[in-house]
C-alpha cells in the first residue's frame, strides 16, 4: 500500500476527463487499495483516481455511514431523482464548501472488482459522495455546480458542523 500525493486546484487535470478501465487488472485493484489509503490519511470520505493524477475512471467512497467501502470502475449514473441542496467540499480544494444541488436518490451501474457490470440504487449523502466522484471522472468540480461556496476551517472536535472532503 501507498499513499499518493494529492492534486489541488487549479491543476488541469482536475478539469480533464478521465479513460475509461479497459480491463481490471491486479494492478487496477491496487491502484484502489492505494486510493483508499491515501483517502483515509487524508481524513476524507471519497476520492477519484485524477485527484491522485491518474488520469483513469475509478473512485472509492467510504461516508463512515456503516455500509464500509465501495470501490466503483468505470461507474455511471443511469437515473436521479429528488435534487437538493446539501454540502461538498473537495480534498483537492481544501476549505472551501459549496452548496451544490444534487440528487438524493441515483441508480448507479459499474464494473465490479470481477469486472462484472452491476448496478445498484444509493440515497442520500452516499448518493450525494458518488455523484461528487463520478463528477471528478468527467473533469467536473463542485465549484462549477455550486450555488454558493464559503470559506470554512474543518472542525474535528465539533461533530454537528463537521464537514467532510472528497
Ligand atoms: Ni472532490
Amino acid at each position: 500500500m501507498a499513499i499518493y500525493e494529492i492534486v489541488k486546484f487549479p491543476d488541469p487535470i482536475l478539469t480533464t476527463p478521465a479513460r475509461a478501465i479497459e480491463k481490471v487488472t491486479p494492478n487496477v485493484l491496487r491502484v484502489l487499495n492505494n486510493m483508499y489509503e491515501t483517502m483515509k490519511f487524508a481524513n476524507g470520505i471519497g476520492l477519484a483516481a485524477p485527484q491522485v493524477n491518474i488520469l483513469k475512471r475509478i473512485t472509492v467512497v467510504d461516508v463512515e455511514d456503516g455500509k464500509g467501502r465501495l470501490d466503483l470502475i468505470n461507474p455511471v449514473i443511469l437515473e436521479g431523482r429528488d435534487e437538493e441542496i446539501g454540502p461538498d467540499g473537495c480534498l483537492s480544494i481544501p476549505g472551501l464548501f459549496g452548496d451544490t444541488p444534487r440528487y438524493r436518490w441515483i441508480r448507479v451501474q459499474m464494473w465490479n472488482a470481477k469486472g462484472e457490470v452491476v448496478e445498484f440504487e444509493e440515497t442520500d449523502f452516499r448518493a450525494r459522495c458518488i455523484q461528487h466522484e463520478i463528477d471528478h471522472l468527467d473533469g467536473i468540480l463542485f465549484t462549477s455546480r455550486a450555488v454558493r461556496l464559503y470559506r470554512e476551517e474543518a472542525q474535528p472536535n465539533s461533530p454537528g458542523r463537521k464537514k467532510k472532503n472528497v
